[in-house]
């Protein structure tokens, strides 16, 4: 059974045996019970008499019987149990503001490493899921093509919850209209409220602000009956606008990103115009790599660099003249030394660029062969990096497959056999098979023009 109040101040430094010195200087006796009636402490000789009150914070907690002398016990008693539980009133308090502050901080170390809208969303709800009590979240963000919010992560939904917000419709409407965080403490009788919260008993909404321009909501909910308090809203207000930042920051980054792909793909489509027979070469040679990197699982990290080198992987014959890039009959060595130089050209033009740098194995490396016979620098093995390996099986299988004007294509069929011909000598085994083992092969095998191929 848990010690009652009185109990715990009693026991507090060993207070019952102060008491008991104290009584016999007093020359008297004491009985101290708690408010249950449960004996404390009864001094020699201890007769009932008086029952003075003990009080804790103005409730009863005990009493001290005995003459008019223990009064002065009981009022004793009565200040150190209320100076106890002030303490533990503030100890409690700052602990919980210290586990509050702790949790946001972790929160903004989180999200401010991210740079994926929908993983800081994530973040968010995991971090929500730690503070609050709830039994969903959802974060909407505002499409302004459709001018609705969409929901882009959410935590602990019915299938029926409602996926899109439209103006004027619901309770995270009006939060998206207002800019104002609210609770409803009982979703039902809310005017505003509509079926697709079905199960949400209380809820809480806090827009997300990008410019005091509101470009989202993060709305939680409990199915059981909570009391969302005013200490609570500060809470979650607190950190939708962390969120705001993160999901702010992440979006800029992400238009960042395109604008920089869409550069660099004009960039290498601009190459591939001088010679307009390749079309679309760029593109399939990066689909083709990135489907190879996928089965592998590289990293995201590698898948970049990757894409990267990819799209670049011929950007050095910018460098190469007209007459022998284009020139349709049979280059003489001299020719061919020159055409050779193209990786080192893309190894000189994108060290000029720090964000394209990553880039340079993967197009400086895509013609040297696993057996150590390729250019520029005869490596061989793993020694080539993984980019370069990569893009050497998909630039290569592209360029069988294509139609120039002085060669026809050759057959899928025909050109997997070369690929598995080569594997060992010209390809990395590896990356033919996760090849072989890609998406792409669907894309071969579903191709109604195309007859199908058995590997
Ligand atoms: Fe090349």
């Amino acid at each position: 059974m848990a010690l009652s109040i009185l109990e715990k101040v009693m026991k507090k430094r060993g207070l019952s045996s102060v008491l008991a010195t104290l009584v016999s200087a007093m020359e008297t006796s004491v009985i101290i019970e708690d408010d249950a009636g449960k004996l404390l402490l009864s001094t020699e000789g201890a007769e009932r008499g008086v029952a003075y009150p003990v009080t804790a914070s103005g409730d009863l907690i005990g009493w001290v019987n005995g003459n008019e002398k223990v009064a002065a016990i009981a009022s004793l008693l009565s200040q150190t149990a209320d100076s106890e539980l002030e303490k533990r009133a503030l100890v409690t308090e700052t602990l919980d503001k210290y586990k509050e502050i702790t949790l946001l901080y972790d929160m903004v170390e989180k999200v401010s490493t991210s740079l994926d809208t929908k993983e800081v969303a994530r973040l968010v709800i995991e971090e929500a899921k730690k503070i609050l009590s709830l039994t969903s979240v959802s974060v909407l963000l505002l499409n302004k093509q459709t001018d609705s919010l969409e929901l882009i992560a959410e935590y602990g939904h019915k299938p029926e919850t409602t996926t899109v917000v439209r103006r004027g419709v619901g309770i995270a409407a009006s939060v998206w209209a207002s800019g104002r965080a609210e609770i409803v403490n009982d979703v039902h009788s809310d005017s505003r409220f509509v079926s697709g919260a079905v199960g949400i008993s209380s809820l809480m909404c806090a827009p997300l602000k990008a410019k005091d321009a509101v470009v989202g909501v993060i709305k939680l909910g409990s199915d059981e009956a909570v009391s969302y308090s005013a200490e609570d809203l500060k809470l979650f207000s607190t950190l939708a606008s962390l969120a705001s930042v993160a999901i702010e920051n992440a979006g800029l980054y992400e238009q960042l990103q395109e604008a920089f792909y869409t550069t660099v793909y004009t960039l290498a489509e601009t190459i591939e115009k001088r010679d307009p027979y390749t079309g679309n070469h760029t593109k399939r040679v990066m689909e083709y790599s990135l489907a190879i990197g996928k089965t592998l699982g590289l990293s995201e990290e590698d898948m970049a660099r990757l894409k990267l080198g990819a799209v670049l992987h011929d950007i050095g014959k910018i460098g190469v003249r007209d007459s022998v890039l284009l020139k349709e009959s049979s280059l003489t060595d001299d020719e061919f030394e020159q055409i050779k130089m193209h990786p080192v050209y893309g190894e000189e033009i994108l060290g000029r660029i720090s964000q394209l740098k990553s880039a340079i194995p993967g197009v400086k490396h895509h013609h040297e062969k696993y057996n150590g016979r390729g250019y520029p620098d005869g490596l061989k093995g793993d020694e080539i990096d993984i980019t370069a390996r990569i893009i050497s099986v998909a630039d290569s299988f592209d360029a069988m497959t294509s139609t120039r004007p002085y060669r026809n294509g050759l057959t899928l069929e025909v050109a997997f056999e070369e690929l598995k011909k080569y594997s060992g000598t010209q390809f990395d085994p590896a990356m033919v098979d996760a090849f072989f083992a890609s998406d792409v092969m669907e894309a071969f095998y579903t191709a109604s023009s195309r007859q199908k191929i058995i590997i």
